[in-house]
């Protein structure tokens, strides 16, 4: 799969990936991860977990993968990859990785897929997720796409019941989420605790 690096992108063979995952006793997968700061931060306190951020946009990628390869005192988190791809098209060699996958923030086709509920949702975490994983979404409640009303948490979670029950996920939370229980991302810091935007949290275990 292509992976960025501070260099550039960069072919990682499965084995290398399932050697790296070896090392840890956990992995995180953000699935639209932008900046890759939430992954970074998570590395940083999680030395034991692996931390892996997932995007499509590559030159976000490489500024994330180039603080990521800074020495550790210096903010780096030798435990953090990044991987160039969308949710749609994941490389196989992501299969059944994440113990942890979090969605934070999602936009255009993403967020269509979660609010309306798509059976995509599921095929994703079947795909993704190992047995006994965790799954967290948080959203910004005031920017719906074209054509959908605002969410609200009961919204959200009538929407991924269907395909989260399909994949054997239970959803144990969906609320708003108050803006200092935002998670660490850069948008959580932009968009929402910056403005005061609602934020709506689910989460659902396997
Ligand atoms: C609003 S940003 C949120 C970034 C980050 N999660 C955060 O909280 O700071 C949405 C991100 O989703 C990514 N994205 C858009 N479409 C995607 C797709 N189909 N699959 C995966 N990521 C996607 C964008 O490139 C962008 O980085």
């Amino acid at each position: 799969m292509e992976i960025v690096t501070r260099r550039g992108p960069k072919q990682l063979e499965a084995a290398e990936f399932g050697d790296l995952r070896a090392r840890y006793s956990s992995t995180l997968i953000d699935l639209g991860t932008g900046d890759g700061a939430w992954p970074r931060r998570f590395a940083r306190d999680f030395d034991n977990c692996f931390a892996v951020g997932i995007d499509p946009d590559r030159s976000a990628l490489r500024e994330a993968a180039k603080l990521a390869e800074r020495k550790p005192a210096r903010g780096g988190a030798p435990n953090a990859l990044y991987v160039a791809a969308s949710a749609e098209s994941l490389p196989p060699e992501l299969r059944e990785s994440a113990d942890w996958l979090t969605v934070y923030f999602p936009w255009s086709a993403l967020l269509r897929l979660i609010l309306g509920g798509d059976e995509q949702i599921g095929e994703l975490l079947r795909f993704l997720c190992r047995p006994r994983s965790r799954f967290s979404v948080v959203l910004n409640a005031e920017a719906p796409p074209d054509g959908f009303e605002p969410p609200t948490p009961k919204s959200v979670r009538e929407s991924l019941e269907a395909p989260l029950t399909a994949a054997a996920f239970r959803i144990t939370q969906a609320d708003w989420l108050d803006p200092d229980q935002a998670p660490p991302s850069t948008w959580a810091g932009r968009l929402v605790k910056g403005s005061g935007r609602a934020m709506i949290s689910l989460d659902a275990t396997r």
